[in-house]
């Protein structure tokens, strides 16, 4: 199972930007592992599994909102990260999802005041016994890969030690961004910490925290031939450049935009997902492009696909939604 998170190149976990379009759209590019953005465990829990013909999908759903939704296209690449502060809720999420997922990783490494006052993300880096708890239990029983994601702590003595502690537990691999838990992404990574926890480790390590760099694929293997990391993982980068992952080279932001609205319309994403997605590929532009504009305007789905020329996409895929509905409900009735 080790080898699951060797030599990858990892779309990183991001809320409301790691969800099924921009994480097919990343292994069409050439993203070997596609992470979701963090899901709080008891969301999960409270969730219902409902297998989506229609879309080829299986969904998580709590209420009407979709938790999580797992293409066929995606399953065995596909790492999902929890927030979780207990072993009760992790081992329950994963005996839960196992079966639609290809391995679980914990988050600790999230510094918000909703992940640290629940006793989830970064507050876990300094609660080495709940953390042990969390993982030896995990790893007892799954039949999947099991990881972690961390910020180095303060010093690297601390880092060091935690690092011990993780691996003792039995995972397979961790993700580390080279940035302490009170520094945010205008303070550089610490490319010199990752490499010392690298040289240290036994398993693979999966570098993070270099979008402020990383322009292009060659940036990627820069910095993993820097730290001398097994992996790496890439956030911001991939959410303003999705085709970061094209080692033939980045496309133009229309280009992405377009690529990113066909995986939405396909997986019928939410317009506020849609939407955030497509504003932070634009970036500045929003202001300056009449498109950008538009998007920033549009009040549904089908606006920001008809403000980038995409409407035929958009009603293609909503015909054939409805065509299988119906077709469904007839067979039902008969
Ligand atoms: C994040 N990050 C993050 N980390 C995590 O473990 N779980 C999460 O759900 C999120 N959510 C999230 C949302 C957004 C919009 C951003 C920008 C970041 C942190 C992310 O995974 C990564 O560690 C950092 O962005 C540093 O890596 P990059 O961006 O320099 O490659």
């Amino acid at each position: 199972m080790n080898n699951f998170y060797a030599n990858k190149i990892a779309l990183a976990p991001m809320v409301k930007a790691g969800r099924t379009p921009l994480r097919c759209l990343s292994l069409d590019y050439g993203a070997d592992l596609v992470y979701t953005e963090e899901i709080i465990d008891v969301k999960l829990l409270q969730s219902k599994r409902i297998v989506n013909d229609i879309l080829n999908t299986v969904d998580y759903m709590y209420d009407e909102e979709i938790v999580l939704r797992v293409a066929k296209e995606e399953k065995s690449k596909l790492v999902l990260q929890i927030g979780t502060n207990n072993a009760e809720n992790a081992v329950g999420v994963l005996k839960k999802l196992e079966h639609d997922i290809a391995a679980i990783d914990i988050n600790m490494g999230c510094p918000k005041p909703f992940s640290i006052s629940g006793g989830m993300g970064a507050f876990l880096l300094s609660k080495p016994d709940t953390v042990k708890e969390i993982l030896t239990s995990l790893v007892a029983v799954a039949k999947i890969p099991v990881s972690c994601k961390i910020r180095v702590l303060d010093t690297t003595d601390q880092t060091r030690e935690f690092v011990k502690m993780i691996e003792s537990t039995g995972i397979c691999a961790f993700g580390v961004h080279g940035r302490r838990r009170e520094e945010r992404p205008s303070h550089p990574n610490r490319i010199d910490e990752i490499t010392e926890v690298v040289r240290q480790a036994s398993i693979p390590v999966i570098a993070n925290g270099h979008s402020s760099v990383i322009k292009e694929y060659s940036d990627i293997e820069t910095f993993r031939q820097e730290t001398n990391a097994s992996s790496v993982m890439i956030g911001r980068r991939a959410l303003s450049n999705p085709s970061v992952f094209r080692k033939e080279g980045i496309l133009s932001m229309e280009e992405d935009i377009h690529n990113f609205l066909d995986k939405a319309c396909i997986y019928d994403e939410s317009y506020t997902q849609t939407k955030y997605v497509v504003q932070r590929i634009l970036g500045s532009q929003q202001e300056f492009d009449p498109r950008g504009r538009d998007t920033v305007s549009a009040a549904n789905v089908q606006e920001i696909c008809k403000a980038w020329n995409k409407e035929d996409k958009f009603n293609e895929c909503r015909d054939y939604r409805r065509r299988h509905s119906l077709k469904r409900r007839n067979s039902i009735e008969e």
